[in-house]
Formats: structure tokens, sequence, C-alpha cells
């Protein structure tokens, strides 16, 4: 992998803000999987007893759901190994590498490297109402700022890029109906 380089599949902060060397980047889809916000956060945007909540990648049980829209970055292999060991130190709390099948905006599948939460890793918080989501990421933040500001800045990332996702819009809607209340 770091002797050939690889591709890095990217939906969320990493889309905006990937601070690697990367070679190449396009825009791509990850078939049945979808965004989540059911990872927790200790040490970016919540605290150890009162974590945030930040995304992760979960399967989508609606087979005619669309994929996960992203962006892949190709890491070429002067820079895989630094990039790599960035990377896991970025995501350490709870994600772990993993391989799965993207199709490039060429329609050309690829195996791309997608760091992944899953159930039963340490920080995991799991699904949720609407409202206690909101609730819970209008209270956090940590080191890296409010919780309320990674998802605003997901959304914006998204909107800038005309990739809306439901869940993520959803969820901005019910975080400023609790900031505003009319
Ligand atoms: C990403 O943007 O690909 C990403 C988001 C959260 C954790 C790890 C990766």
């Amino acid at each position: 992998m770091t002797r050939e380089g690889f591709w890095l599949f990217a939906y969320g902060s990493l889309m905006a803000r990937p601070r690697l060397p990367w070679r190449e980047r396009m825009e791509a889809t990850m078939p049945g999987w979808t965004r989540r916000f059911w990872q927790g956060s200790h040490d970016h945007r919540g605290r150890p007893g009162a974590p945030g909540r930040v995304l992760t990648l979960v399967p989508e049980p609606d087979r005619g759901a669309p994929p996960c829209v992203g962006f892949l970055y190709f890491l070429p292999p002067a820079v895989a190994r630094g990039a790599l060991t960035r990377l896991d130190y970025r995501e350490k709390n709870g994600y772990v590498r993993t391989f799965h099948p993207v199709i490039d905006r060429f329609g050309t599948a690829r195996e791309a490297l997608v760091y992944l939460a899953g159930p039963g890793n340490p920080a995991w918080l799991g699904p949720a109402p609407l409202s206690d989501l909101a609730a819970q990421i209008c209270a956090a933040e940590g080191p890296s700022g409010t919780n309320t500001a990674y998802l605003f800045d997901l959304h914006r990332t998204l909107a800038r890029l005309g990739l809306e996702d439901p869940h993520v819009s959803d969820l901005v809607g019910a975080v400023r109906a609790r900031l505003n209340p009319a």
C-alpha cells in the first residue's frame, strides 16, 4: 500500500480540510453506505463524560437509497506512509482503517481506504431520535471547537459541492430550531 500509494475515500471533514499531500482528487460514491452522526467524540468535539457526536458511515439497509457521495484522494508512494501516520493519529478515537469498493467519477471501481467507526468501539454512541442528537450536539464542545461548528462546517461543505445529505440537513434544521426557538 505504501509502496504503490493508495486511494482514500473522504466523507466528512476530510472533504474540506484533508491537510494531506494528495496528488489527485475526484468525486466518488460508496454504494450501500450512508453518513450518520453515531460516533462519539471525546477528544475533538466533546470531552470525556460529555462526548460530542461526529460522523461515521454505516450500512444503508434501503437498497434503493442513493450511495454516499464523497471525495477520493490519491496519496502517492512518496507520501503514503506519512499520510497514514497522520490519519491514524487524527482518527484514533474509534476509527479503523477499512477497504471498500468505491466508484470514481468515471465509473471505475476502485478499492479505497475508508476510516470507519463501527458499533462496539469504545466511543460508539449509535442511533438516537433526531431531537436527542440535536440536543447533544448543541451541548458539546472540545479541544477542536464546538460540535455545532463541526456540523455546520460539514453542511456548508456539502452544500458548496452540491451534495445534499438528508441526515445532515435534518440535523442542521433540528439544531437551528434549538438554538433559535420561534
Ligand atoms: C472523512 O472525512 O473521511 C472522515 C470523517 C470522520 C472520520 C474519519 C474520516
